[in-house]
């Protein structure tokens, strides 16, 4: 595959620590109220150009992601600095309270996020070809999102639009991957990451991209957010026991919807 990219001189990571600013922080306040954003308690050293964050629905993954992209200037919608256009999704964030040590500071990138991946298919579909880029589609794959499936979009994406010295903030990237190509993915990250020259960010449910080799894993834990390994995630416990005996599993689950119809 030939690629172009910026190389930095400095290797990734590029934010090393985020933290928050206490003076802004309003305790009370969505998504402040988050558990693990109480005050005072959110520090992250990021020690790897590749982090990985777990943790049960509804714990504060993208919410923190959303911080971090606020907090990089890109547009929360999904995309980057450059991209202008809006959505109707929240941008409550905890952006405006949060301090990130740079080294160097990076402005190119790129936010994903699952949801809202439609309306930046639009948005790219309207551009307008210009001097530099005749065909504003080239770096999507060469034809609009919307003509190309949610898995065939997404990976288009990442291998067409990735490269440079950039920090990349992923919201659940295998939504639309098959187990297949989800591995394809960790490919193009594994590429990247030998490029030396990106960082990503990412929030998952995937055991598959958990298991990426040397990545910092931190998962939301109750209160707080800490490294944690692969094997003592419940996303990899729980697959695994599933995959071992599934119709064990099964058998387990109803019975526990059987005991509950009984008790009505
Ligand atoms: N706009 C909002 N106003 C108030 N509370 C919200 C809002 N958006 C999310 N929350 C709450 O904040 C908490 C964290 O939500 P968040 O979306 O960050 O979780 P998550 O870890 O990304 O979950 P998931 O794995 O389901 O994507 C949840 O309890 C959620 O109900
Ligand atoms: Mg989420």
């Amino acid at each position: 595959m030939s690629r172009r990219w910026v190389k930095s001189d400095l290797p990734p990571p590029f934010l090393k620590r985020l933290s928050f600013l206490e003076e802004r922080v309003q305790a009370d306040e969505f998504p402040f109220n988050i558990p693990a954003f109480q005050r005072g308690k959110l520090v992250l050293d990021f020690e790897r150009p590749i982090t990985i964050i777990v943790g049960e629905n509804g714990t504060g993954k993208s919410s923190l992601l959303e911080g971090i992209a606020d907090l990089c200037g890109f547009n929360l919608s999904g995309g980057n600095r450059n991209h202008v256009y809006s959505s109707d999704l929240s941008q409550a964030t905890i952006g405006h309270a949060l301090r990130g040590s740079w080294l160097p500071k990076v402005t190119r990138g790129f936010f994903l996020r699952a949801e809202s991946f439609f309306n930046f298919g639009h948005y790219v579909d309207a551009l307008p070809p210009d001097s530099t880029c005749p065909n504003p589609r080239v770096p999507y794959g060469g034809k609009s999102l919307h003509e190309q499936s949610h898995g065939e979009s997404f990976l288009n994406l990442f291998t067409h639009k990735f490269r440079d010295e950039a920090i990349y903030v992923l919201d659940e990237p295998e939504a639309a991957l098959s187990p297949k190509r989800q591995l394809q993915f960790l490919k193009l990250m594994r590429l990247l990451e030998l490029e030396g020259s990106s960082q990503f960010i990412i929030a998952t449910h995937s055991p598959i991209l958990m298991a990426y080799p040397r990545a910092q894993l931190l998962m939301f834990d109750g209160r707080v957010i800490r490294e944690a390994s692969l094997s003592e995630t419940p996303h990899y416990q729980l697959t695994r026991n599933f995959v071992m005996n599934p119709k064990a599993m099964m058998d387990e689950l109803f019975a526990e919807v059987d005991a509950e119809l009984a008790d009505d």
